[in-house]
């Protein structure tokens, strides 16, 4: 009997090494595909002020995103929206370009603006043209429609009367819902009210670093409060208009986790998510806000007009969640990823795939939602094109760990329905400007050349994975 090798096995040739690489990448790659069942929605998302450009053609409105970007040092590179990916005038060029990738819905938003430009009165048929002929284009090319009606480009002629903090704002959002879903909303798969109701009111208007930048607590917790109370308004008079598309919210939802077990950094992590959570998810499932919230928030906490929060617990179809990262919250200095060796994006932000199963089984114990989707994951690098290419491998392993995360809660009982990568293309990153890239696709901006990443690659193999996994009993 010949003596068993021992010890490491001899490199093998480059070429049979690569074959191997490829191969088990193959495997891998098929096996997190056929954790995911024949209708599970496979998407890439964007938003409108980040690609489309053109703010001031086609009879747009001013948005509370422009007037922003014009204040000095509110953008970080001092850029604006006006060009972004010119996607305006590119839909079709970029139609085929999601096709390319192989999915099955495509999230985008609608500039309220550029539908109605003072966001009262008369409506702008060339924007409105605009927005069928991008679900048409989606429709004909076998993708699913899923707009978000305000992904936070408020019109700026109602920021002037009071904006989200002015409740005929809910009234003026219940109208333009109406007549988004007049004109498309046959041919939409689902439409979500508000994206990161949080991010509009705590970051715009309690920290003021995004529009329209203001600085007044009390401003925020009513801002917040009339966006749920929009939604959920809205909810009721499209199901009246008889609108069959599903419909929902997305929110910006993470694990918030204690930096210790000292009682005092899990008591702030409690609140923290109490703040950000359970604010926001306890009125939409269970009609009430956060007792301990509403404690610490006073004479600052939103006036709530009688049946507000019934309306805000109008069921839903579906909860979109945007998750990037987890929140760790120490009572003592904050809490910094790098310091403690983590990795982080280019955000900063850490990656923390395993926080996302976490999130996920807790939102289903919690809230038990109708349908529970990722409507936005994905990570910022610096993505340098190189010979054409962009080898964007720590891209690649960050949503190969969150889509595994996905398929680890689902095995746990989390009945997640859907994915959606953010981003298509690299865009407007808010007020950090184009600096930061979370496309699959890189975006040259002197050129407007796209440039599939080999993230884009890899999602379009997965999909492909997927789509050509051996199943049992589910079609
Ligand atoms: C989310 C936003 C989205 C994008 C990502 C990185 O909060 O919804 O528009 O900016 O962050």
């Amino acid at each position: 009997m010949p003596t068993p090798t021992r010890g490491p096995r001899p490199a093998a040739p480059a070429a049979v090494a690569s074959a191997e690489t490829a191969a088990s990448q193959d495997s891998a790659l098929a096996e997190l595909a056929a954790c995911f069942p024949s209708d599970f929605v496979w998407g890439v998302a964007t938003s409108a002020f980040q690609i489309e450009g053109a703010t001031r053609e086609g009879g747009r409105g001013e948005s509370i995103w422009d007037r922003f970007c014009r204040q000095p040092g509110a953008i970080a590179d001092g850029s604006d929206g006006d060009v972004a990916c010119d996607h305006y005038h590119r839909l079709e060029q970029d139609l085929d370009l999601i096709a390319s990738l192989g999915v099955g819905a495509y999230r985008f938003s609608i500039s309220w603006p550029r539908v109605q430009p003072d966001g009262s009165g008369a409506w702008n048929e060339t924007g409105l043209d605009f927005y069928e002929r991008l679900v048409d284009g989606l429709l004909a090319r076998g993708i699913a429609p899923w707009p978000t009606l305000n992904h936070w480009d408020l019109p700026q002629a109602l920021q002037d009367d009071g904006g989200w903090g002015a409740l005929e704002t809910v009234n003026r959002f219940v109208s333009y819902a109406r007549q988004i879903n007049r004109r498309i909303g046959d041919r939409c798969a689902a439409i979500a009210t508000h994206n990161e109701p949080w991010v509009i009111a705590v970051l715009g208007h309690q920290q003021g670093i995004f529009a329209p930048g203001l600085r007044r607590r009390a401003m925020a917790m009513q801002v917040a409060h009339h966006l749920l109370l929009s939604h959920g308004q809205a909810l009721q008079a499209l199901r009246a208009d008889g609108c069959r598309a599903a419909l929902g919210i997305v929110l910006n939802l993470s694990a918030v986790q204690a930096a210790s077990d000292d009682a005092a950094d899990l008591a702030a992590a409690r609140l923290e998510d109490a703040r950000s959570l359970r604010w926001y998810c306890d009125p939409l499932f269970h009609g009430r806000y956060p007792a301990e919230v509403l404690d610490e928030l006073g004479s600052d906490a939103p006036w709530v007009g009688p049946g507000d929060m019934a309306a805000i617990a109008t069921p839903m179809d579906f909860l979109g969640v945007n998750n990037y990262s987890r929140t760790v919250v120490s009572a003592g200095t904050p809490w910094d990823p790098r310091a403690q060796g983590m990795p982080v994006t280019d955000m900063g932000w850490e990656i923390c795939p395993q926080a996302l199963t976490e999130l996920l089984l807790r939102l289903r114990r919690d809230y038990a939602p109708q349908r529970l989707l990722i409507t936005e994951n994905g990570a910022a690098f610096a993505d340098p094109l190189h010979d054409g290419q962009v080898h964007d491998d720590d891209r690649v392993r960050y949503l190969h760990g969150h889509i595994r995360a996905v398929a680890e809660a689902n095995r746990q009982g989390a009945e997640v329905g859907g994915y959606m990568a953010w981003s298509l293309m690299d865009n407007f990153e808010w007020a950090s400007g184009y600096a930061k890239r979370f496309g699959l696709v890189h975006v040259d901006y002197a050129t407007q050349r796209r440039t599939p990443k080999r993230s884009a690659l890899w999602y379009r193999s997965l999909l492909q994975a997927w789509r050509a996994a051996p199943r049992q009993g589910r079609g």
